[in-house]
């Protein structure tokens, strides 16, 4: 009997960090504790209504709760055009079973992190808000954290700037509290998550799992898509499921451990992640970088973990 370790969720569903959810929440390998939701790609209100739906939908029964309602110094940004008015347009999705605990996602962090009897995983796949208040309020649990699985950043370049990915430059302030707290850390980035494309065919591979899951995720992806389409992309990045087959699947992956710095400031770079490939800093690294995957091992793993909510209708 493997031991499973002890994760907890944190995202601003989103599309990707849905789909995210569906594997983490089939794989055999995670004990998830907690949701927290966080404001990014909608706002919280909205993402953390989408955590509940979505918990609901895989049946996920671990306490859900609400983050910060903006970034830690900047105004809030959300992505309508990317993931539509809700934040998770697209299919019909069960409303929330339960609701949000009645404490923030910082505190209810700090409870699963102190009542652990060993450390535990952190995915954040939206804007790290609620990451670096836990590590800014809590200093003393750092122990308790074993890993930070991150989506967010890239070195080669950015996608909501020419220099910064979404998640960090809606908080660089947060991002740069993480990446310089000494916590291990595994980054997705755009350096490779734009490499996790989902092709269309891929959409009917796993629709063609025939169960309630398989099928909203197909569909999520088709709406997904069309933002990614409508710019050339030929198929859907999933960018936060890489996150989390970064821990259940790291051998479909290359990663490269460098010294990374968050640009907090400049017109044309704030919340860039700068990673110094050459090591010409001498800094020591403070992350694992992913710069390559196997995207048909990594649809494979996607589907597989569609199968796991059930053989057909
Ligand atoms: O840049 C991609 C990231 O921003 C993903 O996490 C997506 O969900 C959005 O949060
Ligand atoms: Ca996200």
């Amino acid at each position: 009997m493997i031991k499973k370790i002890p994760v907890i969720l944190d995202g601003d569903p989103g599309h990707d960090d849905a789909i995210a959810w569906v594997l983490a929440a089939a794989s055999p390998m995670l004990d998830i504790k907690a949701v927290t939701s966080v404001c990014g790609n909608q706002t919280i209100e909205k993402t953390t209504y989408n955590a509940g739906r979505i918990m609901t939908l895989v049946g996920l029964d671990a306490p859900l709760a609400m983050g910060r309602v903006k970034p830690l110094v900047a105004d809030a940004i959300i992505a309508p055009t990317v993931h539509g008015n809700s934040g998770l347009d697209g299919p019909a999705l069960p409303e929330p079973k339960n609701k949000p605990v009645d404490k923030d996602a910082c505190t209810l962090m700090a409870e699963i992190l102190e009542a652990s009897d060993e450390p535990v995983v952190l995915f954040p796949t939206g804007p790290l808000t609620n990451i670096a208040t836990l590590l800014l309020l809590y200093p003393h649990l750092k122990p308790k954290i074993r890993h930070i699985y991150l989506m967010g950043g890239g070195i080669d370049f950015g996608n909501w700037t020419p220099a910064a990915e979404f998640n960090i430059l809606v908080d660089p302030e947060a991002a740069d509290v993480v990446f310089t707290s000494g916590v291990p850390i595994t980054m997705a980035g755009l350096d490779v998550t734009e490499q996790a494309l989902v092709f269309p065919e891929d959409f009917e591979r796993i629709r063609a799992v025939g169960n309630a899951v398989a099928t909203v995720v197909a569909e999520w992806l088709d709406f997904f898509y069309g933002f990614h389409r409508s710019i050339g992309y030929p198929g859907a990045p999933v960018h936060d499921a890489v996150a989390i087959a970064a821990l259940i699947r790291p051998e479909i992956m290359t990663m490269v451990d460098m010294f990374v710095a968050i640009e907090t400031t400049g017109d044309y770079c704030r919340g860039t992640t700068v990673g110094d490939k050459l090591g010409v800093l001498n800094r020591p690294s403070n992350a694992r970088v992913i710069m390559g995957i196997d995207r048909k091992a990594f649809v494979d793993l996607l589907a597989e973990a569609a199968a796991h909510y059930g053989k057909g209708a």
